[in-house]
């Protein structure tokens, strides 16, 4: 066994942030390691999309610190955060309605693992219509297009928010598969916010919930799938 010092693709510590003077999480610290997947779990509005927007840049920072793979970034502007590595599926998608699937995609390029062909080739279903507009295109396809996106700036770390939501079961196993796919097989450390508690802790093997901005729960996916009571009650409790 090496002991070489190991730095975590994301620690953050004490953080406390919101939107303007409004403060929304409070004293939240994880760690998660290179490769890790993190599951984000909670009942609605307690605060799961402003954590990830806090580690994109997108809310207030009030106080505490995130580093990115051993570097400070809380200080930095989003357009810094995503190059250096962090890529952010936005909950509402953020498609360009007057552009065709492959200029969406393109308007992201940027050199690295995931040229446009790779994408197509996680998502046939994008390369199967590529020449359709965004605002043509089914929920499904949406959703895959933005993972898309993201993708083609080739992060290390994705932040997924709630990316099965509305969706046709069919489609909902189909994006776990890329899911899992990009976590596994890619590399990829993944921050996946959820409301299926379950297909959550299914592909991850860390979770955390969150209850009115704090954390409520951090620990093993595994320990809170084989404990479903004690899943509810950290999600009511509050
Ligand atoms: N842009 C914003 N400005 C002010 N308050 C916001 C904004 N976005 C969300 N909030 C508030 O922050 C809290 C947490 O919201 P959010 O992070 O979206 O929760 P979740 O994703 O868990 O449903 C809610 O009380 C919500 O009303
Ligand atoms: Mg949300």
């Amino acid at each position: 066994m090496t002991d070489a010092p190991s730095t975590d693709a994301l620690r953050i510590e004490g953080l406390r942030t919101g939107y303007g003077p409004t403060v929304v999480l409070e004293d939240i610290s994880l760690s998660l390691p290179e490769c890790g997947a993190l599951a984000i779990l909670g009942r609605n509005g307690v605060g799961k999309t402003t954590l990830l927007a806090s580690i994109m840049g997108h809310s207030t920072f009030h106080a505490g610190s995130i580093a990115y793979r051993g570097k400070p970034i809380h200080a930095l502007p989003v357009h810094e955060r995503a190059r250096l590595g962090i890529g952010y599926v936005p909950q509402t998608r953020d498609i360009f309605p007057s552009l065709t699937i492959e200029e969406n995609l393109l308007v992201a390029a940027r050199p690295g693992r995931w040229p446009v062909e790779r994408v197509y080739e996680l998502f046939p279903r994008l390369a199967e219509r590529r020449g359709h507009m965004g605002n043509q295109i089914s929920g499904g396809e949406q959703q895959m297009l933005a993972m898309g996106r993201a993708l083609m700036g080739d992060p290390a770390l994705l932040l997924l928010d709630e990316p099965l939501e509305g969706l046709a079961p069919i489609i909902v196993q189909s994006l776990l598969a890329s899911i899992r796919r990009l976590i596994r097989d890619e590399g990829l450390t993944v921050i996946l916010v959820e409301q299926s508690a379950k297909l959550a802790l299914e592909v991850t093997d860390q979770a955390l919930v969150l209850n009115r901005g704090r954390i409520a729960y951090a620990g093993a996916s595994a320990e809170l799938l084989l404990n479903p009571e004690r899943l509810t009650e950290l999600v009511m409790a509050g």
